[in-house]
């Protein structure tokens, strides 16, 4: 394996995925954390939004230098190898952000031919001045002398741009360059082979006990059900909730899929108590807070039922446990999530987290190796909260029921004309306001709903889709059409930040 020392660049997470795509398994490890260094090929040092100059500024142990191991540092990575050998980084007036080309001066087993002449991605402040001892410079661009650097008797190399972001031409040759080239890395890492492995440790772990999970009909929690029914069969329950708070068909949709795979679900409608607990309530954290703790009643009930079953099967993905080097501090919560991953630890179950090691496209490839459905796979995200959160203000069965068919109408037409795939998530959110149209020659007065489709790749940040104005008419008209209670259409065209992707 590669491991990643982490400084708290936004990129880490970038270069562990690029490496696992090449077959190599990738770690990220706090950047002063120890670890453990079986298998271990090569360390990259990422990049930080830090300074060198800072006193505080993040730094490795010592030691990562004497492990006889291959090192790459990116952007502060390089820094840090300057002050290690004794380069002098010169305080940058001004950041260089943008593409470059970048110019190959020597010939190295890091940057090849095909690299030359390629453009690359800067983004960084302080940059290196003066070599350090026993480094060369092998290429360069027209603003940094020094874009890459290397010590071939030591196996370091250092770059000043980001090889791991996409606009960075050939920077997954580069890393394949290093991975393979230098580290002598094999690449081993596929969903094949860990399926394998992850059957046979969930075997070692469970014997002969049972395990429960609850799953939402995302894909995270389906893929956990599946892998645990294929490891264990019957002594896996996966426990379905129906919130009152879902997609139109979905309880069926979701049933359907598990029956077609052989997991066994228990299946509880509990709609009634969420929306009695629901009733009258506007405040969207308030809405929040009573969907979560209602979930882990109804849950922790279920699992009395259950009590003979010792683990919970939760579906943990890399990123979530990923020890943040967080160099701003905690950020404010702007949200309180729920999701059915987050069941609390006091339910006395031992934890089972298959997913634990992947990352989110990694679940996907999974899933597709555990046989669930491409179309499965492929759907949008859907929160926790689910439709609560979809209706401004208060929540009533009418209002579920207006929202459910404008939402199914939006995805039928945005699969007919073949863009769902390429939409992060679309969805209508119904409005507390209400507008005066005309039907014939009648006057109505009724609810205006938002169309919200937006484009991201990790819902961080995120733009409106520009979806075709023909397309948007027609939605608009059948929804008004065929939807009762809805006479206005209007289309969300904010983005992330400043707005949030969800209305609530
Ligand atoms: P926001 O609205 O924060 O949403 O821009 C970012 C992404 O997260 C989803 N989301 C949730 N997912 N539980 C979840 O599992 C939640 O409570 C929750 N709230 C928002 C949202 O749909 C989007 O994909």
């Amino acid at each position: 394996k590669i491991v990643i020392l982490d400084f708290g660049s936004q990129y880490t997470q970038l270069i562990a995925r690029k490496i696992r795509e090449l077959g190599v398994y990738a770690e990220i490890i706090p950047f002063n954390k120890d670890f453990d260094k079986v298998d271990v090929k090569g360390i990259i040092l990422s990049g930080s939004p830090s300074s060198i100059y800072e006193n505080d500024a993040p730094l490795p142990k010592k030691e990562i230098f004497n492990l006889n191991l291959p090192i790459l540092g990116i952007c502060y990575g390089m820094q840090v190898v300057a002050n290690r050998f004794g380069g002098v980084i010169a305080k940058a007036q001004k950041r260089e952000y943008g593409l470059a080309k970048l110019k190959l001066l020597k010939e190295n087993p890091l940057i090849d031919r095909e690299i030359d002449n390629t453009i690359v991605w800067m983004s960084h402040g302080d940059r290196l001045e003066s070599l350090p001892e026993g480094f060369e410079a092998v290429a360069k661009t027209d603003n940094s002398p020094f874009a890459a650097i290397q010590n071939l008797n030591k196996r370091i190399w250092a770059v000043q741009f980001h090889p791991e972001v996409y606009h960075s031409q050939k920077g997954k040759r580069l890393l394949s360059n290093f991975v393979f080239e230098i580290c002598n890395a094999k690449a081993n890492w596929n969903m094949g082979n860990f399926l394998t492995q992850q059957i046979e440790k969930i075997k070692q772990t469970v014997k002969d006990k049972r395990v429960i999970g609850a799953v939402s009909g995302g894909v995270d929690s389906s893929v956990v059900a599946v892998l645990m029914n294929k490891a264990i069969g019957d002594r896996f329950v996966g426990v379905f909730v129906n919130t009152g708070l879902l997609r139109k068909n979905e309880p069926e949709y979701v049933l359907n899929l598990f029956k077609k795979l052989n997991v066994n679900i228990r299946y509880e409608d509990a709609s009634e108590l969420f929306l009695e607990r629901l009733k009258g309530i506007e405040d969207p954290e308030k809405k929040r807070k009573i969907i979560g703790h209602t979930f882990i009643d109804v849950f922790a009930k279920i699992a009395k039922e259950y009590n003979n079953a010792e683990f919970l099967a939760q579906g943990t993905l890399y990123p979530d446990i990923i020890e943040s080097v967080s160099v701003k501090g905690p950020s404010a919560t702007i949200k309180s999530h729920h999701n059915v991953g987050g069941l609390p630890k006091d339910l006395n179950f031992k934890l089972i987290e298959p997913l634990r090691e992947l990352f989110k496209d990694e679940v996907r490839q999974l899933g597709r190796q555990l046989g669930i459905d491409e179309e499965f796979i492929n759907r949008h995200p859907f929160p926790g909260p689910g439709l609560a959160i979809r209706i401004i203000g208060k929540i009533t069965k009418e209002r579920l029921k207006i929202l459910r068919e404008a939402d199914a109408i939006l995805i039928e037409e945005i699969k007919k004309a073949n863009i769902y795939n390429d939409i992060w998530q679309a969805f209508a959110v119904l409005l507390p306001v209400s507008s005066v149209g005309v039907m014939g020659d009648k006057r109505t007065y009724e609810n205006v709903l938002a169309i919200r489709a937006v484009d991201s790749v990790d819902g961080m940040t995120a733009n409106f889709s520009k979806i075709d104005y023909e397309l948007l008419g027609k939605i608009s008209s059948r929804i008004i059409n065929e939807v009762e209670g809805i006479n206005r259409v209007v289309y969300d065209i904010s983005s992330k930040p400043p707005a949030t992707i969800e209305w609530e």
